[in-house]
């Protein structure tokens, strides 16, 4: 609608200059035009530089409101693409927080980062506000084309198809280099930010190896592409600027020629018309060059929409969202697996038809060499993964996708690698908890039981309000792992599993971190990774993975299997 009282009131700016020099040409006019002497005459004027005067101020009137008009939708374009393209952001982000724990296993997090914030954006402003553009433009120049036409048709198709036509020829001539640019730039662009990631990440080894300078030039190159891509596309977009500057100046030239020579009475009756060609050609050459520069950075920003579009797909072969409400399933007999076997995608099989049975209130130890498949069969467990085949049970229910919510509301989980965010030791304890929430006493106890009490209160000056830096840079391995520890035991739910989730401390502490996960045993079904016998030996029952097959162990068929074991390497008793 906007965009229509847009080219109305452009398409009025234009014509409204024809009485104008009319009469600035031939002040008789106002007498010899029917529409001007009635006007003249209904508003009662004796003086002819007066009316002229008047008109003047109708033109300007006119470019005023055309040019309100022109901000208000350009503001409301402005709006709406910030609209869209928050909406397109927070859309991205909740698909790949809804996606399955395995479409993480093979996405590479820069990229996904990436495309929430840096391609979303690239949308915003390079694909909706363009497209926005392109449309305003479109509908006004077919408006202009359209009462040129009005006033002489033949001359408006010549005009429309030359400089229509030239835009068309350049676009398919560049066609195929914008696609190459567009190409690069997605490519540089995804480098970029996986080097600086890289180098973020890694900045101890890099540090240590001294492979500063060789980050700096690994970065470069592709700094380089999306750099000379950016400027190519911009240059082919503004190529055809020039030289229909030139087609449009000798087009005017031409025109004034074609009309003196076929208007009878010459300048001063061509005047007007040129005037008004002149004018139209001031406002359509603009139009039509935004069109062909919108055009090419469409080609060129394409791939970044197919990316998106991509990843919106998702969306449709997504999972239920995730309902917080959702109350945990009860468990109260036993977990049950049978016959579960699973591969990672182009992976061998890692867990062979498997079958075990944990009972609950047991402390359930799990052992096998490293890679042998402990950590993807508490994955499994924990409902992270799905089984390629067979079945886990929980009380004789068997674990579905639409359940596992709320199996995974009897779990509190220590991985073997503890993610920490960047923010206060309370803050990671309670992770993800509203502020306001936290609960400062059952989180004190939560410290106390992972041995963390004494240092945050004797050690900190901050307290539970010191920050730990991005992944608890500024704390010690065992300090984290602790930290994870008291984040699994804030949540105090049914099913407490550890992955080696106190390898980093040393005796006397881990001694005191499993004397309280003991005392809990009363309450909750405990299952720990470990390569530590001592550990293990309190343990109810024990898993052994090797190769894919999990066997159950008590302590006296594990002591003899791990003398079998022991020459590949297996646990240190
Ligand atoms: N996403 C994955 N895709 C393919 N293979 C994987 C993937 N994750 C793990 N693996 C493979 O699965 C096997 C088991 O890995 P897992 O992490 O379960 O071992 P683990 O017993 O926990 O070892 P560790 O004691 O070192 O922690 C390994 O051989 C590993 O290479
Ligand atoms: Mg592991």
């Amino acid at each position: 609608m906007l965009f229509l009282l847009l080219s109305v009131t452009e398409v009025l700016g234009i014509a409204s200059i024809l009485p104008f020099i009319s009469v600035l040409a031939n002040p008789s006019s106002v007498q010899s035009n029917e529409w001007l002497r009635k006007g003249y005459d209904f508003l009662g004027f004796t003086n002819t530089n007066h009316f002229l005067f008047l008109i003047g101020i109708g033109v300007f009137f006119i470019l005023i409101i055309g040019n309100l008009i022109k901000a208000i939708t350009r503001w409301s374009t402005l709006r709406a693409t910030q609209e869209w393209g928050e909406n397109l952001g927070k859309r991205l982000f909740n698909i790949y927080l809804q996606q399955p724990y395995n479409f993480y296993l093979y996405r590479n997090s820069s990229d996904l980062s990436k495309n929430i914030l840096a391609e979303v954006h690239g949308i915003t402003s390079s694909v909706i506000m363009i497209s926005l553009d392109l449309i305003t433009k479109l509908i006004v120049s077919l408006v202009i084309l359209l009462f040129l036409a009005i006033m002489d048709p033949l001359l408006a198709l010549i005009t429309g198809s030359i400089l229509g036509g030239t835009y068309s020829i350049v676009f398919v001539f560049f066609k195929k280099s914008l696609k190459q640019q567009a190409h690069m730039r997605s490519q540089s662009f995804a480098d970029k930010y996986k080097i600086v990631n890289e180098a973020i990440q890694g900045i101890k080894n890099i540090k240590l190896v001294g492979y500063e300078k060789l980050y700096g030039e690994y970065f470069s190159k592709p700094a380089k592409d999306y750099a000379s891509s950016t400027a190519k596309s911009n240059l082919i977009g503004e190529i055809p600027r020039y030289a229909m500057e030139v087609i449009g100046f000798g087009g005017i030239l031409l025109m004034l020629l074609y009309m003196l020579l076929n208007s009878e009475k010459g300048l001063t009756q061509a005047l007007p018309v040129i005037a008004v060609y002149v004018f139209a050609g001031y406002r359509l050459m603009p139009n039509l060059q935004s069109i062909y520069y919108g055009v090419t950075k469409l080609r060129f920003n394409k791939p970044i929409l197919d990316t998106i579009h991509q990843e919106m797909k998702y969306a449709q072969s997504m999972q239920p969202s995730i309902d917080s409400t959702v109350i945990a399933i009860p468990f109260s007999k036993a977990i049950r697996a049978e016959n579960i076997s699973f591969k990672y995608d182009q992976s061998r099989e890692i867990i062979k038809n498997a079958n075990f049975e944990i009972q609950a209130h047991s402390m359930v130890g799990i052992i096998g060499k490293t890679g042998a498949g402990k950590t993807t069969l508490v994955d499994l467990i924990l409902g992270l993964l799905s089984s390629t085949s067979g079945k886990i049970l929980v009380d004789d229910i068997e674990l579905i996708p639409s359940n596992i919510h709320a199996w995974q509301k009897n779990l509190s989980y220590v991985s073997q690698h503890i993610y920490l965010c960047d923010d206060s030791i309370s803050a990671n304890i309670a992770f993800g908890v509203p502020r306001e929430e936290v609960d400062m006493d059952k989180l004190k106890h939560a410290a106390a039981q992972a041995s963390l009490s004494q240092f945050i209160e004797d050690e900190l000056e901050q307290g539970y309000n010191t920050i730990v830096g991005e992944n608890g840079i500024r704390l010690s391995g065992g300090q984290r792992q602790r930290i994870g520890l008291a984040r699994a035991l804030y949540l105090n739910r049914p099913v407490l599993v550890l992955d080696e989730a106190t390898s980093a401390l040393d005796p006397h502490t881990e001694d005191d971190v499993m004397t309280s996960i003991h005392k809990l045993n009363e309450k909750k079904t405990i299952l720990i990774i470990s390569h530590k016998m001592d550990l293990l030996s309190k343990c109810d029952s024990i898993l052994l993975v090797q190769d894919g097959i999990i066997t159950v162990q008590n302590k006296a068929t594990l002591y003899s299997n791990l003398k079998s074991i022991q020459p590949e390497g297996i646990p240190h008793v």
